[in-house]
């Protein structure tokens, strides 16, 4: 089985799997990531993103493979509960989740929008999160949560 090495939140990670597995069932299964969600497992609602360089995937549908010599971020990189990142401040502050199955890629695409663009308006936030579903109805709540998290980010 060939080895696959990538950086995974920060840390080296080589990999012993077939290559054209899932980075979703390799992150959740032999990596023990917990942050990104399985939904539709066809690239539709963004449940499983996570960030590749500085662009949100989804990863239920790219190729172990495909990320080869690239960093990988998932959720459990983002932040803590010690140590929160401003967007979870932020959508805790707005209370901008209800079920929160979503929330975990959804933080993922808009951490991959402030890492390219740290003043997003609220046009650029509403594209950013546009392949992310959420069906409890939260959504203003998000986008005013990721401004609040832009800003606070820009004051620092
Ligand atoms: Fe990957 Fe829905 S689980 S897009």
């Amino acid at each position: 089985m060939p080895s696959i090495r990538f950086r995974l939140n920060g840390v080296q990670t080589d990999v012993d799997a077939d290559p054209d597995r899932s980075l979703l069932d390799i992150l959740r299964g032999p990596l023990g990531m917990t942050g990104p969600h399985f939904g539709c497992g066809s690239g539709e609602c963004g449940a499983c993103h996570v960030i590749v360089g500085d662009r949100a995937v989804t990863s239920c549908d790219t190729p172990l493979w495909s990320v080869e010599n690239k960093e990988v971020t998932t959720l459990d990189g983002l932040g803590s509960v010690e140590r929160p990142h401003p967007l979870q401040r932020a959508f805790i502050t707005e209370q901008a989740l209800q079920c929160g199955y979503c929330v975990a890629g959804i933080l993922m695409s808009a951490a991959a929008l402030l890492m390219r663009n740290p003043s997003p308006t609220d046009a650029d936030v509403r594209a950013a999160l546009d392949r992310n579903l959420c069906r409890c109805g939260s959504h203003n709540r998000m986008v005013r949560a990721v401004l609040r998290a832009a800003a606070e980010m820009g004051a620092q």
